[in-house]
This record gives structure tokens, sequence and C-alpha cells, in this order.
């Protein structure tokens, strides 16, 4: 599980990625990290923790640093419709994306194309049909084929202030509810969301290509918000990137939490964003921050210390879950950021001459921790609630089948489990977990498992690809409901 941080070919860096990521299907490691030593540079760091730590840039901005420190390249403008797309969905000025591209794999970097649909900077596609779109999403997919190792093809689909509905900007306005049900997931709805990811996966399959379609927004980063309500944002994007990889149709491979955390009280890192993470990873997506900055105001004007430990909680509640397998930053130093006032960056300086902040060095020492590394000084994102409860009695000769146990995350009026399903000394080929819960919870939410009840006594059952667990190993599945659960109890029979 090396994603290489040297100079290699660059395909190799796919398979090893892809290698990395089918290792971490299984289950959140857990265990001891081996003592290695120390790494350098984020890129190593990174790499050897088996995710990328990438950076976004533009022509003008690729000095030496860019290759030393970083295994990913975004373009922060030139791969954008303004940019690139014609009226007509085909390309044009094209340049700068090809450099980036070009020194990416040159330097053994992942790309992720930035960005196909999006309301803002669509340039000469603004107020394109669906066709135009679907026609500049094939243009630009096969322009640069597997060297895109992921594309972001829907960007910002959700609107602001918390309100857990899409924009009505174009090209959200696309969205037609044909039978006015309030959904967008009916056989004769029009939706740019799934209309964009079936034409790029149909693209993706029919020239064979490696990229990865991912969808892409911000203050979605945590499953609360600021004061401790629901991020209805965040469960919108929840409930799309459900049905579009659970139904028949896989249209979406990863999902990309931009985490540019400022003043704004839906866009705090809250304690639960790992907890947030993992519930969509458990859909069997891969999860990246893709865009990170943060407000040196989130630490009362703390530029050392206090930004340093909100880097570090970000890098850790990534590293915890095994299907988070990348991180951006959105820029290399704070003078030359979108947002360069709140000085949200890992660097100061500019122009090719940069100083490493302490933001910088808790980053890389976070990294260095590891998946299973943890740092004691940072505040776990979940606890464990419930001890692990099994079918039947377990003696040291009849061990038995399976086990399970949750970790609760939990907020005034509603909680997120995560269940964790063991096989015990015989693999199995399916399970059952039968959850008590207490008076007054009830499951509103679940994934990974088929599920009957919801509410006194509900029972979760394998799906069709993760019931077969080899001994020892385990799976998650996950629920989410209303009212306190602590005190639910679990029991595991295998099926
Ligand atoms: C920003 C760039 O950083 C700026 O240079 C540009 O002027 C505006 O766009 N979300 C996104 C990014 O998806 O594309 C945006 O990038 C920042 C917010």
């Amino acid at each position: 599980m090396n994603i290489p941080s040297g100079r290699a070919r660059y395909r190799p860096v796919i398979a090893a990625l892809a290698a990395a990521v089918l290792a971490g299907a299984g289950a959140v490691a857990v265990g001891k990290a081996p003592a290695l030593a120390a790494e350098t540079t984020l890129r190593a760091a990174a790499a050897k923790a088996g995710l990328f730590f990438g950076v976004a840039a533009s022509p003008g901005r690729l000095s030496s640093i860019v290759s030393q420190e970083f295994g990913q390249l975004t373009p922060e403008n030139d791969m954008k419709p303004d940019t690139i797309a014609t009226s007509s969905g085909g390309l044009r000025n094209t340049g700068n994306a090809d450099t980036l591209v070009n020194y990416a794999q040159t330097n053994n970097m992942l790309v992720r194309g930035h960005t196909l649909v999006w309301h803002s900077q669509a340039g000469q596609l603004q107020g394109a049909s669906q066709a135009t779109l679907n026609t500049f999403i094939g243009n630009a997919l096969t322009r640069w084929g597997s060297r895109i190792a992921y594309w972001d093809v829907v960007n910002e689909a959700l609107d602001d202030n918390n309100n857990g509905r899409r924009r009505t900007q174009w090209p959200h306005s696309l969205s037609r509810d044909a039978n006015g049900d309030g959904d967008y997931f009916d056989a004769g709805d029009t939706d740019v969301i799934r209309d964009s990811f079936r034409r790029a996966k149909e693209v993706v399959r029919q020239n064979n290509l490696n990229t990865k379609l991912c969808i892409n927004d911000y203050d979605v980063e945590g499953l609360t918000v600021s004061g401790g309500a629901r991020n209805n944002k965040a469960q919108a994007l929840y409930d799309i990137v459900r049905a579009y990889t659970q139904g028949t149709e896989r249209l979406i491979d990863c999902v990309g939490f931009q985490a540019h955390f400022n003043d704004n009280p839906n866009s705090v890192i809250t304690a639960d964003l790992q907890a947030n993470i993992q519930r969509f990873a458990d859909l069997g997506v891969e999860v990246h921050i893709t865009e990170l900055d943060i407000d040196d105001d989130l630490s009362n004007n703390d530029i050392g210390q206090g930004q340093a430990n909100n880097y570090r909680k970000v890098v850790r509640a990534c590293l915890n879950v095994a299907r988070c397998t990348g991180i951006t930053v959105w820029g290399i130093a704070d003078s030359e950021s979108w947002r360069s006032s709140e000085r949200g960056l890992l660097f100061t300086g500019g122009s090719g001459n940069y100083q490493k902040k302490a933001a910088y060095s808790a980053v890389l020492d976070e990294l260095n921790q590891g998946r299973s590394g943890g740092n004691p000084s940072s505040p776990p994102v979940s606890a464990s609630v419930s001890p692990s409860a099994s079918s039947s009695p377990s003696t040291p000769t009849d061990p038995s089948p399976c086990s399970a146990t949750v970790s609760l995350n939990s907020w005034s009026g509603g909680f997120v489990a995560t269940v964790r399903v063991t096989a015990g000394s015989s693999a199995i080929n399916g399970w059952r977990v039968t959850a008590g819960l207490p008076t007054g919870a009830a499951v509103t939410n679940h994934w990974s498992a088929e599920r009957t009840g919801t509410s006194g006594t509900a029972q979760f059952a394998n799906v069709g690809y993760n019931g077969r667990i080899a001994v020892g190993q385990s799976t998650e599945f996950g629920f989410q409901g209303t009212g306190a659960a602590t005190g639910t109890t679990l029991t595991c029979t295998a099926t």
C-alpha cells in the first residue's frame, strides 16, 4: 500500500493508488503503526500513509516546491468552463491545462480535473442545455483521458444557509421534477447531477478510462453546524450520493469536501467531521478534502498554534477513515491564496520563495503518524459507547461467529451510528445485526445494510458486497436517527 513519492512512470501511480484504495476497502485500519523514520515532505508522508497530499496551482506557480511537497495537482482555474469551453461544448484555450497535466505527469503526480459542471465561472456554457453540457463533458474527459485520475463532474450543486436544497442558479435550474414529488430520482425527471454523471460514466466506459468521477461541495464537512444543529447541506449531499451509488447505476465514485473553513457558522471544523467522512465512505465512495484552507481567525487570531491544531484535526479525521484517500490544499502560500487576508495556507512568502508555517509542521507530523497513529493531543471525533455483543454464549472453545460494536456520534435530537461487524474464528458468508434501541430513538436512514424496523428492535443484514468476512476481518455499516441512541445493544448472527 505504497503511493510512489519519487519520480516514476505515471501509470503505476494510478495502479498503486487503486491498490491502496482496495486494500483499505474492508475496514478502517486499527492498531499501532510500526515505528518508521519520519518523512520530511508532505508528499512522502502522505504516500506512506496511503493517501495523496495535493495542491491547487496555475502554471505561474509551478516552482520546485510543488513537486517536492505535493503528490497531486488541481488546476486552480485553468480547467474551468470559462477558460476551456466553447458555447457548443467544444474545447478551446487548453494550453495552461496542458502545462499543468504535463507537469504532473513528469513529476509523477495525480491530477484532479476541476470542474465540468458549475454555476460559477461557466463562461460560454452559461445557460447551456444538458445536451451541450454532455458534449463538453465528453470532450473534456477524452481530451486528457486517464491522465486525469479524478474529475469534479458537478461542483457546488447545493444551496447556502443550511437549507438542504439544491441551488436554483443555472445549471441546477436544469433540474426538472416531472411528477412534482419533490425529488429528482424518478425516471421522467431531468436532473443535471444525475444526467451529467450518466454522461461522464458513459464516456469513461466507452473509452476504458481509469478516471474517477467526483461530486464536490462546501459547507458539507460536518454532520452538524456551529451550535450543534444538523448540517442539512451535508445531509442533502449524502442523500444524492446514496441515491446515485446504491441503486442499479453506480454513477459517483468520489465525494469532495472543499473544506474552505472560515467564519461562516456552517463552515466550522466540528468534532463530527470524521463521522461525516465515514458515512460517505460507507457508501463505497472515496472521500477527498479538495480545497483546504483554514482562516486563522478560527483560532482567535492565532496564526500559529491554533491554526496548526485545526489543520491537525482535519488531517487526522481523514487519516482515520480508510477511504479518505486524499487531501488538497487550495494554494501554496497565504499571499497567493484566493482568500489571502485570512492567511489560511501552509506557507508564507511567495513567488517560489516560501517559508513553512506552524500549520505545515502540524500537517507533516500528523501525516507521519499514519492511518492509525492517532495523536493523543487531538480530541477523538467519535466515542465508542456500546460494548460488543454476540449471538451465542462466548466460550474459548466455541467462539461467536461474529460480533458487532457501535461508534456513536450524537447531537441534541439525533445521532449517527457506525457499526463494525467482525468475523470470529471462521469466515462468514452473511450476517445480521439486531439492534436494541432505547425508547425514543428512531432510525431515519441507513447505509451498507438492509434494514427492517425503525424503533425498539431494528435488524440490519448485509448487502451483496459486504456479506463475506474473512476470519478476524470486519466490515462497517451505519444508520442515522432521531432521539438518543446511547445504550443501544447489538447482537450479531452469521447467516
Ligand atoms: C477560486 C479560485 O481560487 C480563484 O482564483 C478564482 O478567482 C475563483 O475560484 N470553490 C471552488 C474553486 O470550487 O474553484 C474556487 O476557486 C474556490 C471555491
